[in-house]
Protein backbone atom coordinates (compact mmCIF):
# COMPACT_ATOMS: atom_id res chain seq x y z
CA UNK A 1 0.00 0.00 0.00
CA UNK A 2 1.43 3.14 -0.89
CA UNK A 3 1.98 5.85 1.56
CA UNK A 4 -1.03 8.33 0.74
CA UNK A 5 -1.77 11.49 1.95
CA UNK A 6 -5.34 13.02 2.79
CA UNK A 7 -6.38 16.39 2.40
CA UNK A 8 -9.88 16.82 4.18
CA UNK A 9 -12.44 18.96 2.22
CA UNK A 10 -14.61 19.71 5.22
CA UNK A 11 -18.28 21.10 3.48
CA UNK A 12 -20.54 19.95 6.12
CA UNK A 13 -22.95 17.03 4.35
CA UNK A 14 -20.71 17.90 0.55
CA UNK A 15 -17.15 17.07 2.43
CA UNK A 16 -15.03 14.25 1.23
CA UNK A 17 -11.36 13.41 1.04
CA UNK A 18 -8.40 14.00 -1.76
CA UNK A 19 -6.63 11.03 -1.33
CA UNK A 20 -2.69 11.64 -2.99
CA UNK A 21 -0.42 8.48 -2.94
CA UNK A 22 1.59 6.62 -6.04
CA UNK A 23 -0.27 3.75 -7.54
CA UNK A 24 -4.05 4.99 -6.55
CA UNK A 25 -5.17 4.11 -9.72
CA UNK A 26 -4.33 0.16 -9.68
CA UNK A 27 -5.78 0.53 -5.60
CA UNK A 28 -8.39 2.75 -6.34
CA UNK A 29 -11.51 -0.17 -5.69
CA UNK A 30 -10.83 -0.09 -2.07
CA UNK A 31 -10.97 3.58 -2.27
CA UNK A 32 -14.02 3.54 -4.40
CA UNK A 33 -16.63 0.27 -3.13
CA UNK A 34 -17.31 2.31 0.63
CA UNK A 35 -19.34 4.54 -1.72
CA UNK A 36 -21.24 2.33 -3.68
CA UNK A 37 -24.88 0.71 -3.15
CA UNK A 38 -24.62 -2.03 -5.41
CA UNK A 39 -21.43 -3.53 -7.08
CA UNK A 40 -21.23 -1.36 -10.32
CA UNK A 41 -19.68 1.98 -11.92
CA UNK A 42 -19.73 3.83 -14.80
CA UNK A 43 -16.40 5.78 -16.03
CA UNK A 44 -16.14 7.98 -18.75
CA UNK A 45 -12.70 9.27 -19.75
CA UNK A 46 -10.91 10.20 -23.02
CA UNK A 47 -9.02 8.85 -25.63
CA UNK A 48 -5.78 9.22 -24.68
CA UNK A 49 -6.54 8.93 -20.89
CA UNK A 50 -8.23 5.52 -21.50
CA UNK A 51 -5.17 3.90 -23.39
CA UNK A 52 -2.62 4.62 -20.76
CA UNK A 53 -5.04 4.29 -17.12
CA UNK A 54 -8.15 2.73 -17.80
CA UNK A 55 -6.78 -1.14 -17.89
CA UNK A 56 -5.42 -0.88 -14.25
CA UNK A 57 -8.54 1.11 -13.24
CA UNK A 58 -10.89 -1.94 -14.68
CA UNK A 59 -8.31 -4.74 -13.54
CA UNK A 60 -8.87 -3.21 -9.49
CA UNK A 61 -12.43 -2.65 -9.85
CA UNK A 62 -12.61 -6.72 -11.17
CA UNK A 63 -10.71 -8.02 -8.91
CA UNK A 64 -13.25 -6.08 -6.02
CA UNK A 65 -16.20 -7.42 -8.13
CA UNK A 66 -17.07 -4.36 -8.98
CA UNK A 67 -19.19 -4.29 -12.42
CA UNK A 68 -18.46 -1.01 -14.88
CA UNK A 69 -19.05 0.23 -18.39
CA UNK A 70 -16.82 2.37 -19.97
CA UNK A 71 -17.33 5.82 -21.97
CA UNK A 72 -14.52 7.11 -24.01
CA UNK A 73 -14.72 11.14 -25.29
CA UNK A 74 -12.04 12.66 -27.64
CA UNK A 75 -9.06 13.94 -26.25
CA UNK A 76 -9.37 17.81 -25.96
CA UNK A 77 -10.88 20.78 -25.15
CA UNK A 78 -13.34 20.68 -27.83
CA UNK A 79 -14.46 17.64 -26.35
CA UNK A 80 -16.36 20.62 -23.57
CA UNK A 81 -19.27 21.33 -25.18
CA UNK A 82 -22.65 20.72 -25.41
CA UNK A 83 -22.39 17.51 -28.33
CA UNK A 84 -19.98 15.42 -26.21
CA UNK A 85 -21.85 16.95 -22.69
CA UNK A 86 -25.54 15.06 -24.23
CA UNK A 87 -24.21 11.79 -25.45
CA UNK A 88 -22.35 11.41 -21.92
CA UNK A 89 -26.05 12.12 -20.01
CA UNK A 90 -27.79 9.86 -22.48
CA UNK A 91 -25.19 7.28 -22.14
CA UNK A 92 -25.22 7.38 -18.56
CA UNK A 93 -29.24 7.19 -18.86
CA UNK A 94 -28.66 4.17 -21.29
CA UNK A 95 -26.86 2.39 -18.89
CA UNK A 96 -29.52 2.55 -16.35
CA UNK A 97 -26.86 4.57 -14.05
CA UNK A 98 -29.74 5.25 -10.96
CA UNK A 99 -29.57 8.28 -8.36
CA UNK A 100 -27.89 6.23 -6.19
CA UNK A 101 -24.95 5.05 -8.30
CA UNK A 102 -21.50 7.17 -8.82
CA UNK A 103 -19.82 7.83 -11.51
CA UNK A 104 -16.12 8.19 -12.07
CA UNK A 105 -14.16 10.79 -14.08
CA UNK A 106 -10.85 9.27 -15.20
CA UNK A 107 -8.88 12.10 -17.01
CA UNK A 108 -7.81 15.71 -17.18
CA UNK A 109 -9.34 19.01 -16.50
CA UNK A 110 -11.64 18.19 -19.62
CA UNK A 111 -13.60 15.07 -18.22
CA UNK A 112 -13.32 16.52 -14.72
CA UNK A 113 -15.83 19.35 -15.80
CA UNK A 114 -17.57 17.50 -18.00
CA UNK A 115 -18.68 14.81 -16.37
CA UNK A 116 -18.72 16.36 -12.75
CA UNK A 117 -21.70 18.52 -14.53
CA UNK A 118 -23.26 15.82 -15.87
CA UNK A 119 -23.37 14.49 -12.47
CA UNK A 120 -25.08 17.55 -11.27
CA UNK A 121 -27.21 17.54 -13.59
CA UNK A 122 -28.33 13.46 -14.28
CA UNK A 123 -31.75 12.27 -11.90
CA UNK A 124 -31.27 15.92 -10.58
CA UNK A 125 -27.66 14.98 -9.14
CA UNK A 126 -25.73 11.86 -8.88
CA UNK A 127 -22.32 11.46 -7.12
CA UNK A 128 -18.59 11.47 -8.63
CA UNK A 129 -15.54 10.21 -8.00
CA UNK A 130 -12.92 12.75 -9.53
CA UNK A 131 -9.56 10.31 -10.69
CA UNK A 132 -7.37 13.47 -11.87
CA UNK A 133 -4.70 12.60 -14.21
CA UNK A 134 -3.11 15.29 -15.52
CA UNK A 135 -1.11 17.99 -13.00
CA UNK A 136 -3.61 20.70 -13.91
CA UNK A 137 -6.82 18.44 -12.77
CA UNK A 138 -4.92 17.60 -9.67
CA UNK A 139 -3.79 20.67 -7.81
CA UNK A 140 -6.55 22.52 -9.36
CA UNK A 141 -9.86 21.54 -11.65
CA UNK A 142 -10.35 18.06 -9.67
CA UNK A 143 -11.23 20.00 -6.26
CA UNK A 144 -13.52 22.36 -5.66
CA UNK A 145 -16.97 21.33 -7.34
CA UNK A 146 -16.52 23.89 -10.53
CA UNK A 147 -18.56 21.62 -13.36
CA UNK A 148 -19.19 22.78 -16.91
CA UNK A 149 -18.51 22.76 -20.32
CA UNK A 150 -18.07 25.61 -22.56
CA UNK A 151 -20.31 27.72 -24.84
CA UNK A 152 -19.79 29.53 -28.41
CA UNK A 153 -19.48 32.43 -25.84
CA UNK A 154 -16.70 32.24 -23.67
CA UNK A 155 -15.39 29.12 -21.60
CA UNK A 156 -17.01 27.62 -18.70
CA UNK A 157 -19.75 29.80 -19.05
CA UNK A 158 -22.50 26.48 -18.59
CA UNK A 159 -22.30 24.40 -15.72
CA UNK A 160 -22.66 23.76 -12.08
CA UNK A 161 -21.50 23.92 -8.21
CA UNK A 162 -21.16 20.28 -8.05
CA UNK A 163 -18.92 18.62 -5.48
CA UNK A 164 -17.14 15.03 -6.22
CA UNK A 165 -17.75 12.76 -3.27
CA UNK A 166 -14.04 11.57 -3.24
CA UNK A 167 -10.48 12.42 -5.91
CA UNK A 168 -8.00 9.60 -5.95
CA UNK A 169 -4.57 11.87 -7.00
CA UNK A 170 -2.60 9.31 -8.72
CA UNK A 171 0.70 10.68 -8.75
CA UNK A 172 2.40 8.14 -10.50
CA UNK A 173 -0.42 9.33 -13.60
CA UNK A 174 1.62 12.45 -13.82
CA UNK A 175 5.06 10.24 -15.33
CA UNK A 176 2.43 9.82 -18.72
CA UNK A 177 2.04 13.35 -19.20
CA UNK A 178 4.16 15.35 -22.11
CA UNK A 179 6.85 17.82 -20.29
CA UNK A 180 4.89 20.54 -22.10
CA UNK A 181 1.65 19.16 -19.95
CA UNK A 182 3.32 19.15 -16.82
CA UNK A 183 4.54 22.32 -17.53
CA UNK A 184 1.53 24.14 -17.85
CA UNK A 185 -0.49 22.56 -15.13
CA UNK A 186 2.89 23.69 -13.11
CA UNK A 187 1.08 27.80 -13.70
CA UNK A 188 -1.31 26.65 -10.87
CA UNK A 189 1.14 25.23 -8.98
CA UNK A 190 2.69 28.28 -8.72
CA UNK A 191 -0.13 30.27 -8.48
CA UNK A 192 -0.68 28.93 -5.16
CA UNK A 193 2.55 29.89 -3.70
CA UNK A 194 2.10 33.85 -5.33
CA UNK A 195 -1.37 33.65 -3.68
CA UNK A 196 -1.17 32.47 -0.41
CA UNK A 197 2.01 31.15 0.82
CA UNK A 198 5.43 32.42 -0.08
CA UNK A 199 7.30 29.67 1.92
CA UNK A 200 5.71 27.74 -0.72
CA UNK A 201 6.87 29.90 -3.14
CA UNK A 202 10.44 29.52 -1.74
CA UNK A 203 9.88 25.74 -1.58
CA UNK A 204 8.95 25.74 -5.41
CA UNK A 205 12.33 27.41 -6.39
CA UNK A 206 14.28 25.08 -4.45
CA UNK A 207 12.23 22.12 -5.41
CA UNK A 208 10.76 23.19 -9.19
CA UNK A 209 13.83 21.56 -11.00
CA UNK A 210 13.01 17.92 -9.42
CA UNK A 211 9.24 18.12 -9.94
CA UNK A 212 10.20 18.50 -13.39
CA UNK A 213 12.54 15.30 -13.54
CA UNK A 214 9.61 13.18 -12.22
CA UNK A 215 10.61 13.07 -8.48
CA UNK A 216 7.40 11.58 -7.11
CA UNK A 217 7.71 12.61 -3.39
CA UNK A 218 8.08 16.29 -4.33
CA UNK A 219 5.10 15.81 -6.60
CA UNK A 220 3.21 14.35 -3.74
CA UNK A 221 4.20 17.65 -1.80
CA UNK A 222 3.30 19.88 -4.33
CA UNK A 223 0.06 18.39 -5.20
CA UNK A 224 -0.63 18.13 -1.62
CA UNK A 225 -0.18 21.75 -0.27
CA UNK A 226 -2.11 22.90 -3.78
CA UNK A 227 -5.08 21.30 -2.65
CA UNK A 228 -4.89 22.42 0.75
CA UNK A 229 -4.55 25.99 -0.20
CA UNK A 230 -7.43 25.46 -2.80
CA UNK A 231 -9.75 23.34 0.13
CA UNK A 232 -9.21 26.11 2.86
CA UNK A 233 -10.39 28.77 -0.08
CA UNK A 234 -13.42 26.59 -1.15
CA UNK A 235 -14.50 26.39 2.29
CA UNK A 236 -14.25 30.03 2.90
CA UNK A 237 -16.72 30.78 0.07
CA UNK A 238 -17.51 27.56 -1.84
CA UNK A 239 -19.64 29.54 -4.67
CA UNK A 240 -17.54 32.14 -5.22
CA UNK A 241 -18.77 34.96 -3.54
CA UNK A 242 -15.30 36.83 -2.66
CA UNK A 243 -12.52 35.18 -1.29
CA UNK A 244 -12.73 31.69 -4.19
CA UNK A 245 -11.60 34.71 -6.98
CA UNK A 246 -8.26 34.61 -5.27
CA UNK A 247 -7.76 31.58 -6.50
CA UNK A 248 -7.99 33.23 -10.35
CA UNK A 249 -4.70 34.66 -10.01
CA UNK A 250 -3.26 35.37 -13.23
CA UNK A 251 -6.53 34.04 -14.89
CA UNK A 252 -7.94 37.44 -16.13
CA UNK A 253 -5.23 37.69 -18.29
CA UNK A 254 -4.95 34.12 -19.41
CA UNK A 255 -8.62 34.65 -20.24
CA UNK A 256 -7.87 37.23 -23.12
CA UNK A 257 -4.69 35.30 -24.24
CA UNK A 258 -6.62 32.17 -24.42
CA UNK A 259 -9.48 34.01 -26.57
CA UNK A 260 -6.92 36.20 -28.58
CA UNK A 261 -5.36 32.56 -29.65
CA UNK A 262 -8.33 30.88 -29.78
CA UNK A 263 -8.61 28.13 -27.02
CA UNK A 264 -5.75 26.53 -29.20
CA UNK A 265 -2.51 24.72 -28.59
CA UNK A 266 -0.33 28.07 -29.48
CA UNK A 267 -1.58 28.58 -25.61
CA UNK A 268 -2.71 25.86 -22.67
CA UNK A 269 -4.70 26.97 -20.63
CA UNK A 270 -1.86 26.23 -17.49
CA UNK A 271 0.89 28.33 -19.57
CA UNK A 272 -1.26 31.23 -20.06
CA UNK A 273 -1.78 31.32 -15.76
CA UNK A 274 1.64 31.32 -15.50
CA UNK A 275 2.05 34.34 -17.71
CA UNK A 276 -1.13 35.68 -16.45
CA UNK A 277 0.60 35.64 -12.82
CA UNK A 278 3.73 37.15 -14.14
CA UNK A 279 1.79 40.13 -15.88
CA UNK A 280 -0.24 40.83 -12.51
CA UNK A 281 2.67 41.11 -10.29
CA UNK A 282 4.18 43.15 -13.05
CA UNK A 283 0.94 45.54 -12.40
CA UNK A 284 0.72 44.95 -8.97
CA UNK A 285 4.62 46.63 -8.72
CA UNK A 286 3.51 49.73 -11.34
CA UNK A 287 0.73 50.67 -8.95
CA UNK A 288 2.89 50.48 -5.82
CA UNK A 289 1.19 47.29 -4.09
CA UNK A 290 4.14 45.36 -3.96
CA UNK A 291 8.38 45.63 -4.71
CA UNK A 292 9.79 45.86 -8.29
CA UNK A 293 11.76 42.84 -7.54
CA UNK A 294 8.13 40.57 -7.06
CA UNK A 295 7.71 40.37 -10.86
CA UNK A 296 11.38 39.95 -11.45
CA UNK A 297 12.04 36.58 -8.78
CA UNK A 298 8.41 35.23 -10.54
CA UNK A 299 9.37 35.90 -14.16
CA UNK A 300 12.92 34.50 -13.35
CA UNK A 301 11.54 31.48 -11.88
CA UNK A 302 9.06 30.52 -14.15
CA UNK A 303 12.10 31.19 -16.87
CA UNK A 304 14.12 28.70 -14.93
CA UNK A 305 11.73 26.22 -15.33
CA UNK A 306 11.18 26.45 -18.75
CA UNK A 307 7.38 27.07 -18.94
CA UNK A 308 6.19 30.03 -20.82
CA UNK A 309 6.63 33.84 -19.18
CA UNK A 310 6.15 36.27 -20.84
CA UNK A 311 3.95 37.35 -24.36
CA UNK A 312 6.87 36.83 -26.64
CA UNK A 313 6.90 33.48 -26.27
CA UNK A 314 3.54 32.77 -27.63
CA UNK A 315 3.99 32.01 -31.08
CA UNK A 316 2.01 34.18 -34.12
CA UNK A 317 -0.11 37.22 -33.87
CA UNK A 318 -1.70 38.63 -31.01
CA UNK A 319 -4.29 41.07 -30.96
CA UNK A 320 -3.36 44.61 -29.49
CA UNK A 321 -3.42 45.63 -26.13
CA UNK A 322 -7.27 47.17 -26.42
CA UNK A 323 -8.32 44.32 -27.85
CA UNK A 324 -6.66 42.42 -25.48
CA UNK A 325 -8.27 44.36 -22.85
CA UNK A 326 -12.07 44.23 -23.99
CA UNK A 327 -11.87 40.29 -24.18
CA UNK A 328 -10.83 40.65 -20.32
CA UNK A 329 -14.39 42.66 -20.28
CA UNK A 330 -15.72 39.17 -21.22
CA UNK A 331 -14.73 37.65 -18.61
CA UNK A 332 -17.33 36.25 -16.27
CA UNK A 333 -15.69 37.35 -13.42
CA UNK A 334 -16.55 41.00 -14.54
CA UNK A 335 -19.21 42.28 -11.85
CA UNK A 336 -21.52 44.92 -12.96
CA UNK A 337 -19.54 45.99 -15.63
CA UNK A 338 -16.24 46.37 -13.20
CA UNK A 339 -13.14 43.98 -13.97
CA UNK A 340 -11.86 42.13 -11.15
CA UNK A 341 -8.26 41.81 -10.45
CA UNK A 342 -6.57 39.82 -8.44
CA UNK A 343 -2.91 41.35 -8.02
CA UNK A 344 -0.55 41.10 -4.50
CA UNK A 345 0.72 43.41 -1.88
CA UNK A 346 3.87 41.04 -2.36
CA UNK A 347 4.88 37.06 -3.24
CA UNK A 348 2.24 35.24 -0.88
CA UNK A 349 -0.12 38.15 -0.51
CA UNK A 350 -2.70 38.67 -3.21
CA UNK A 351 -6.32 40.22 -2.77
CA UNK A 352 -9.29 40.68 -4.65
CA UNK A 353 -9.59 44.36 -6.55
CA UNK A 354 -12.40 45.82 -8.59
CA UNK A 355 -10.07 49.25 -8.18
CA UNK A 356 -7.50 49.11 -11.15
CA UNK A 357 -7.06 51.81 -13.45
CA UNK A 358 -7.67 51.12 -16.61
CA UNK A 359 -4.96 52.79 -17.75
CA UNK A 360 -2.32 50.87 -16.25
CA UNK A 361 -3.57 47.69 -17.36
CA UNK A 362 -3.01 48.98 -20.63
CA UNK A 363 0.15 50.45 -20.63
CA UNK A 364 1.59 47.09 -19.02
CA UNK A 365 -0.81 44.96 -21.92
CA UNK A 366 1.53 47.72 -24.39
CA UNK A 367 4.68 47.61 -22.49
CA UNK A 368 4.41 43.35 -22.81
CA UNK A 369 3.26 43.64 -26.16
CA UNK A 370 6.29 45.78 -27.32
CA UNK A 371 8.64 43.46 -26.12
CA UNK A 372 7.95 40.74 -28.34
N1 LIG B 1 -10.09 27.13 -10.69
C1 LIG B 1 -10.57 28.13 -9.84
C2 LIG B 1 -11.61 27.66 -8.88
O1 LIG B 1 -11.84 26.47 -8.75
O2 LIG B 1 -12.23 28.46 -8.23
Amino acid sequence: MPTMQTVFVPLGARAYDVRIAQDLIVDSASHIAPFLRRPRVAIVSDDNVAQAHLPALVAGLQASGIAHSTLTLPAGETTKTWPEFTRTVEWLLAEKIERQDVVIALGGGVIGDLVGFAAAVLRRGIRFIQIPTSLLAQVDSSVGGKTGINAPQGKNLIGAFHQPSLVLADISALDTLTPRDFLAGYGEVIKYGLLGDASFFDWLETNGPNLVQGDRDARAHAVRRSVEMKAEIVVRDETEQGDRALLNLGHTFCHALEAATGYSDRLLHGEGVAIGCALAFELSARLGLCSQEDPSRVRAHLRSMGTKVDLADIAGDLPTAETLLDLMGQDKKVVDGQLRFILANGIGAAFVTTQVPRDAVLSVLKDALAAR
